[in-house]
């Protein structure tokens, strides 16, 4: 029989443990893992986690869902897309998109092998494990995995944002500069500023 053994030496304890290549391999390389989330709008806790899923995952499909029946939205599933676009730029394996319907069958359609989804704190948990557990009674391939973003923004939220900037309040420093302008067009009806280099 042919064994995929490979031995991994490990040369302190002068020893060679016998490895199976087809679990080096089968891990997470090609891995393809979906992000989905509200993303209304996305806030520098979703752009941390984006930097951690895509330095684990081959490939990080963020995708926007399409919900008819959630409460109305503040940006529109284009508006959400088009900023995440931008603002993913520098991650050249993140890919953007947006789903309606189970997100299973919209995983199984991309050959997704994970979903990432971000955890802050201990509230989160009930939420994320009945839909990690349900998605796993629909489709028991498909992982989910979970994530911390960086404690900085472990208290932040797109509903947290909304309300703050709808009431005055300042949200730099929690969202990109581009999602900052993009909720003053929206809520103050202001055009964005644009940084301008004249050179003078
Ligand atoms: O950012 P959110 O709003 O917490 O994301 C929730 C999301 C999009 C992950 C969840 O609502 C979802 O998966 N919706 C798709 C419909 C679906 O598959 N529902 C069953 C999930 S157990």
């Amino acid at each position: 029989m042919r064994t995929n053994a490979l031995h991994l030496c490990v040369p302190r304890l002068r020893i060679a443990l016998p490895v199976d290549s087809h679990r080096i391999r089968g891990a997470l390389k090609g891995a393809i893992a979906i992000y989905p989330g509200s993303f209304d709008p996305p806030t520098n806790g979703h752009l941390d986690l984006i930097e951690r899923g895509s330095k684990l995952f081959e490939k990080l499909i963020v995708s926007v869902v399409r919900n008819p029946d959630k409460t109305q939205p503040l940006f529109t599933v284009e508006e959400r897309t088009d900023m995440l676009a931008a603002l993913t730029q520098p991650w050249k394996n993140v890919v953007i998109d947006s789903f309606e319907g189970l997100l299973v069958d919209y995983a199984r359609r991309l050959g997704a092998r994970a979903l990432l989804r971000g955890i802050r704190a201990i509230s989160d948990y009930e939420y994320e494990l009945q839909m990690a557990l349900m998605n796993r009674k629909l489709q028991p391939e498909l992982e989910t995995v979970f994530m911390m973003p960086a404690e900085k923004y472990s208290y932040l939220s797109s509903r947290l944002i909304k309300d703050v900037f709808q009431l005055g309040g300042s949200v730099r420093g929690l969202v990109p500069p581009l999602v900052e302008q993009r909720l003053h067009r929206k809520v103050n009806g202001t055009r964005p500023r644009l940084v301008r280099k004249t050179g003078k």
